[in-house]
C-alpha cells in the first residue's frame, strides 16, 4: 500500500491506470480544441457531409485506436531503476553500479581508517609523536597510479556507451519525433501520427528529433536514453526495445509551467504486433467519416503550417471559403473544385494562386485516394 501511495505521489497517477487511448477515439486524442469549437455549432441537416455528429451505420461503428495496456514499467516494486530494458540500459547499469561499487569501497574504507588512526594515534600523556618520513615513494606512487587507471578504464567504458548511443544501425527502423509545448507526436513512414511512441521488440528504432518551441529533452528511464530537442535542429538518438510493454516517456528539461504534463508512452509491441498496430491505425484513420478524417490530416500532416482555416494569409492561401471560388493562377483562372483541390495536393506547381509561391511540396505516393477525399471534404466544409 505503501509503495502504490508513493508511487501515486511521485508519478501522479495511480499504479494500474486505465489502458491509456482506449476510450477516445483517434480524432479527438489529436484535436480536442478543434473539435470542440465545431461542437458549438447548431446541428445540420441528414446527409450533410459536413456534420461530424452525424449517425453512423450500425456495421460501421466509430473506429478507436487499439488500447496500449497496463504500464509494464512501474509497481514492480522496486524503489530502485526501472528494469532495465535495452542493451544499452545494461551497458549504462553495469558502469553506474561499478562506479557505485568502487565509490562504496572507498568510502567505507576511508571512514574505518579515519576512524582508526584517530583512536590509535590520540593524545596520552607521557606519549610523545615520533619523528616521522616526509615522504613515501612508494605509497605515494601506488595511490596515483592505480587511481588513474580505474579512472581511465571507466571513461573508456563511457566513451564506448556514448559513442554506441550516437551510432544506429544502418538498418534501424524510423521514427519522426516533435516536441511542442506540451506534447510528444510521433510521425511513422506511413504517414500515421501517434501520441505515443510505438516500437517493435527486438529492433533497433532510430529517432529524429525536432522541436517546435523551446528545448525539450525526450527520456525513457526503462530504455536509459535521454537527448535534448532542440528548434531548428535535429537531434538524433536510437535504441533496441527487449521485452515488450508499456513504458514511460518524459520530457526532461524545463519547458513552462506544465513541463510535468509532457509526458507520453512508449508501446513496445511483441513480434508482429507493430505492423498489426500501424495497419489498425491506419485503418481507423480510413474508416472516420470524410470531414473528420480532413481535419484530422489537416493537423496532422503539418497542412497547418501553410494554410489557415480562418481566412488568414500564412505561406500558402486560407482555405476558408475557397471551395467554388475561381482564383486567377499561373497556368490561367480556374475554379475551385474537386480536381483543382486534388491536383494542388499531387502536382502543388501546376497552377500556383496568383500572390503565391510554389513551394508546396508534392503529397504524390504519400496520401491515399481516401485521405485526399478527407481533405476536399473538410475544404468544402470550410465556409
Ligand atoms: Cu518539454 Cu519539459
Amino acid at each position: 500500500m505503501l509503495q502504490y501511495l508513493l508511487t501515486f505521489v511521485v508519478l501522479g497517477q495511480p499504479a494500474t491506470p486505465p489502458a491509456a487511448g482506449a476510450d477516445k477515439p483517434a480524432a479527438e486524442q489529436s484535436q480536442p480544441a478543434e473539435k470542440a469549437a465545431a461542437g458549438d455549432k447548431k446541428p445540420e441537416a441528414a446527409g450533410n457531409p459536413c456534420d461530424k455528429n452525424a449517425p453512423r451505420p450500425a456495421n460501421k461503428p466509430k473506429k478507436t485506436l487499439p488500447p496500449v495496456g497496463p504500464r509494464t514499467d512501474i509497481g514492480a516494486g522496486t524503489y530502485w531503476m526501472p528494469v532495465a530494458n535495452s542493451d544499452m540500459a545494461e551497458h549504462v547499469d553495469g558502469l553506474f553500479l561499478a562506479i557505485l561499487a568502487i565509490s562504496i569501497f572507498c568510502f567505507v574504507g576511508i571512514t574505518i581508517a579515519v576512524v582508526y588512526f584517530a583512536w590509535k594515534y590520540r593524545h596520552r600523556e607521557g606519549h610523545q609523536a615520533p619523528e616521522s618520513d616526509a615522504h613515501n615513494d612508494a605509497l605515494e606512487i601506488t595511490w596515483t597510479i592505480i587511481p588513474s587507471i580505474v579512472c581511465v578504464i571507466i571513461f573508456l567504458l563511457g566513451w564506448k556507451g556514448f559513442v554506441d548511443l550516437n551510432t544506429p544501425p544502418k538498418h534501424a527502423y524510423e521514427i519522426t519525433v516533435v516536441a511542442e509545448k506540451w506534447k510528444w507526436s510521433y510521425k511513422y513512414p506511413n504517414g500515421w501520427v501517434d501520441e505515443n511512441l510505438h516500437v517493435p521488440v527486438g529492433e533497433p528504432v532510430r529517432l529524429v528529433m525536432r522541436s517546435k518551441d523551446v528545448l525539450h529533452s525526450f527520456w525513457v528511464p526503462s530504455f536509459r536514453v535521454k537527448q535534448d530537442v532542440i528548434p531548428n535542429r535535429y537531434t538524433k538518438i536510437w535504441f533496441e526495445a527487449k521485452t515488450p510493454g508499456v513504458y514511460r516517456q518524459y520530457c526532461a528539461e524545463y519547458c513552462g509551467d506544465r513541463h510535468s504534463f509532457m509526458k507520453s508512452l512508449v508501446v513496445v509491441h511483441p513480434p508482429g504486433g507493430f505492423k498489426r498496430y500501424m495497419e489498425e491505425a491506419e485503418q481507423a484513420l480510413l474508416d472516420m467519416p470524410p470531414v473528420e478524417l480532413g481535419e484530422y490530416l489537416y493537423a496532422a500532416r503539418g497542412c497547418n503550417q501553410c494554410h489557415s482555416t480562418d481566412g488568414t494569409t500564412k505561406t500558402g492561401p486560407s482555405w476558408k471559403g475557397i471551395f467554388g471560388e475561381t482564383h486567377q493562377t499561373s497556368a490561367g483562372a480556374v475554379k475551385v473544385d474537386e480536381n483543382y483541390i486534388r491536383e494542388s495536393i499531387l502536382d502543388p506547381t501546376a497552377k500556383v494562386r496568383a500572390g503565391f509561391n510554389p513551394v508546396m511540396p508534392t503529397f504524390k505516393g504519400q496520401l491515399k485516394d481516401e485521405q485526399i477525399d478527407g481533405l476536399i471534404t473538410y475544404i468544402k466544409c470550410l465556409k
